[in-house]
């Protein structure tokens, strides 16, 4: 019986009447081979790969559901593995169980937020989880924001709305200033508005990894002269490479002075400012015009989960508001596909909601606290005459051994990452001034203690 309804090729969608048997047991099937997987990750490490790994393609005729399990598992048997202790490459921690869940949710519903009548109820959600997140940064009630699939593309929503403000939507002596430590993502941003990388300006960074706020003078002071058009600046709250936080504070008051749009990428840092933990910097974030929040990248919300928030709602809907003309308006309602790049949209903030919901503030708290406690275990035990080591307010840390020159750190990083690999820890390897680094991201719930001091005895930097 199990397996008649399980093989049952006729049933291609969930049906309107009946118990939709079928599906059940598909997706209690599925959640086994997942759940399996995840525990599979004890015994192939963060990262198993067969190099004889195919892809296979749609046949004539349908498959049956043994032959897609099995394709499935072979999927996730050829996948990294965020939830093994020694995944700590990069941002990307393992999944909250409840935004897994958000996710099934959400594929189930194939709601659109493009627009108020495809997604009634998770358009309210969005709009309000948006103000929830602006009010607790400071923000006043003319703010709020939108979702979007990325950092990338939430940073790229700001920009996109910081240009369309300061009346410089077609000016080629238009310019964006970023530390030269921001994200490698807005050249790319930068690219897809049309512009080069005469108009991306790079701010010299100080020795904490934070923007030199003396040269920022010196060069609003010659793009005035230059005649340059300033659109944005962005400080980062957390760099990708060591955490560094730029001096929000400084910034926003240069912006203010000269009326010029902060835009903050708090991709990694911005979900601190909803905690008590003390950082400089958080307090100030209200300063902003924009800020970017990526709660995917620190404390598990199942990807892509980012939001921009904005200080003044109207002017995302001054910038992208085109008018749906086959779609209906409601009174007092954006359509959301209104106020940013992506037109149709998936139910992705379920898993946020979903996921803050069940942390509450003090889940996140505790996420959040306890990465920089791990931060600080590793910081506090590796041998600090032997590596040289960048590290700031957050959960980053990169480090080369001393006096290793620039040319031959590409391939010691190399050779210890693959050495690592073999025992079961992944670390990635940024280049940053110029040199190769080892990088940790202690983002990963389940590394313990004794995972950290046997990653140090690995690196022989136990001390
Ligand atoms: C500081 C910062 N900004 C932006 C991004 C881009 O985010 P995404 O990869 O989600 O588009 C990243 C990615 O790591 C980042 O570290």
């Amino acid at each position: 019986m199990t397996e008649d309804l399980i093989n049952n090729k006729d049933i291609y969608f969930p049906s309107y009447i009946g118990t939709n048997d079928n599906l059940k047991l598909l997706v209690n099937r599925t959640s086994q081979i997942l759940c399996e997987w995840f525990s599979k990750a004890e015994k192939n490490g963060p990262l198993s790969f067969d190099e004889n790994f195919k892809s296979i393609m749609p046949d004539e005729d349908g498959n049956s559901a043994e032959e897609l399990f099995s394709e499935m598992e072979s999927l996730l048997n050829n996948s990294f593995n965020p939830v093994h202790p020694g995944s700590l490459a990069h941002l990307d921690p393992p999944p909250l169980i409840f935004s897994i869940l958000g996710d099934l949710i959400a594929a189930g519903l194939n709601n659109n937020l493009l627009a108020y009548e495809l997604s009634p109820s998770v358009t309210l959600l969005e709009e309000s989880l948006c103000k929830w997140f602006a009010k607790k940064i400071g923000f006043n009630d003319s703010s709020g924001g939108i979702a979007a699939s990325g950092g990338t593309l939430s940073n790229l929503n700001a920009l996109i709305a910081a240009r369309n403000n300061a009346g410089l939507g077609s000016d080629s002596n238009c310019v964006l200033i970023v530390s030269e430590d921001a994200h490698s993502s807005f050249i790319k941003c930068i690219k897809i508005m049309g512009l080069d990388a005469t108009n991306l300006v790079r701010i010299k960074t100080d020795k904490k990894g934070s923007m030199d706020i003396q040269n920022l003078r010196k060069t609003l002071d010659d793009c005035l002269i230059e005649n340059k058009k300033i659109f944005a600046i962005v400080a980062t709250l957390g760099t990708t490479v060591r955490g560094a936080i730029d001096p929000i504070k400084d910034i926003s008051d240069i912006c203010k002075e000269k009326n010029i749009w902060l835009h903050i990428d708090g991709s990694i840092g911005g979900i601190f400012a909803v905690t008590s933990i003390p950082i400089d910097g958080l307090h100030n974030i209200n300063q902003s015009n924009s800020i970017t929040i990526n709660p995917q990248k620190i404390i598990g919300i199942t990807k892509t989960s980012s939001l921009l928030l904005v200080s003044d709602m109207s002017t995302l809907e001054n910038t992208f508001s085109t008018g749906l003309p086959y779609i209906s308006t409601t009174e007092n309602i954006i359509n959301r596909g209104e106020i940013g790049i992506q037109g149709s949209r998936p139910a992705e903030v379920i898993k946020l909601w979903l996921g803050l919901r069940f942390l509450g503030l003090n889940g996140i708290e505790e996420i959040l606290k306890s990465s920089i406690k791990r931060k600080d275990l590793f910081l506090k035990n590796i041998n600090k005459n032997k590596f040289e080591i960048y590290s700031g307010p957050l959960h980053i840390v990169s480090f080369l051994p001393r006096g290793l020159k620039p040319k031959d750190t590409d391939l010691w990083t190399k050779n210890k990452v693959n050495e690592l690999m073999k025992n079961n820890f992944m670390l990635s390897r940024p280049k940053y001034k110029a040199k190769y680094f080892l990088r940790v991201v202690m983002g990963n719930y389940n590394t313990k203690e004794s995972h950290i001091e046997e990653l140090l005895k690995l690196l022989d930097g136990y001390q």
